[in-house]
């Protein structure tokens, strides 16, 4: 049993004492079966990445994706986030309110790299942009950038083919280097950071947003090298 699915079991019994063990089993199973459904979905998109890696590598000689990490969402943060936008705490309507139970973060070299990724992606056939926030153009007023796009792709399961959503976050490595410190500052502070922590934070923003540009300045200049 993996640490996440004996997490959610020791957290439902604790939470649905009065819930009988039969309800709580069912609902394991739900929790499993949705696991399984968006796992296939984040695979079939990060295959259509590593191919375009890979063709990209072959044709320009680099890779434009540094790396990938996925996941679907944790029950404990699907319920969570339910219980906050005041919708029915289950499984369904986690499953028709979310398009961020399943989740890539692509991380690329160069600022040009995300939109071309982004855009070969939006490109196939078999992919229907649903939503795209471009935080690079218009960045968050923390100073957050990223290109966020939710892509749906149809999924062929033995009986039945089911159309699933998956949200991509494309960006730098400098970005992710921001983003991932910020989310742990404000995981161990949450609101007690005072302003003019936030205002330093914005600051770094802005200066790798800066460094950004210049490196792929220097990328196109290297490239003209021929
Ligand atoms: P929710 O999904 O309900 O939060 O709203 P949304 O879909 O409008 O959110 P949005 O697309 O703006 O952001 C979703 C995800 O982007 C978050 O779960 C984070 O992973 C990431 N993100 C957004 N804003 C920030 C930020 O300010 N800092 C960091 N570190 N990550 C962010
Ligand atoms: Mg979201």
């Amino acid at each position: 049993m993996s640490n996440s699915r004996k997490r959610d079991e020791v957290l439902f019994n604790e939470v649905f004492k009065e819930i009988s063990p039969k309800d709580i089993k069912n609902t394991m199973e739900e929790i499993d079966e949705l696991v399984m459904i968006y796992s296939c979905a984040i695979k079939e998109i990060s295959t259509k990445l590593e191919i375009l890696d890979y063709e990209f590598k072959i044709s320009r000689k680099r890779n434009p994706i540094e790396y990938m990490k996925s996941r679907v969402k944790s029950h404990k943060s699907m319920m969570d986030k339910l219980l906050r936008k005041n919708l029915k705490p289950d499984i369904e309507s986690a499953r028709k309110n979310f398009d961020d139970i399943g989740g890539i973060r692509v991380v690329c070299s160069f600022l040009s790299d995300i939109y071309e990724v982004a855009d070969m992606l939006k490109r196939q056939e078999d992919i229907t942009l649903i939503k795209e926030k471009d935080y690079i153009k218009n960045p968050k007023p923390n100073g957050y950038r990223s290109l966020h796009m939710v892509l749906e792709i149809p999924v062929f399961f033995s009986d039945h083919v089911e159309p699933l959503r998956v949200e991509v976050q494309i960006r730098t490595i400098a970005m992710d280097f921001w983003a991932s410190l910020e989310h742990k500052l404000y995981y161990k502070k949450g609101e007690r950071i005072p302003l003019y922590i936030k205002n330093d934070l914005k600051e770094c923003a802005n200066i790798i947003s800066e460094t950004d540009m210049k490196m792929q300045n220097i990328q196109m200049q290297v490239d003209e090298l021929g």
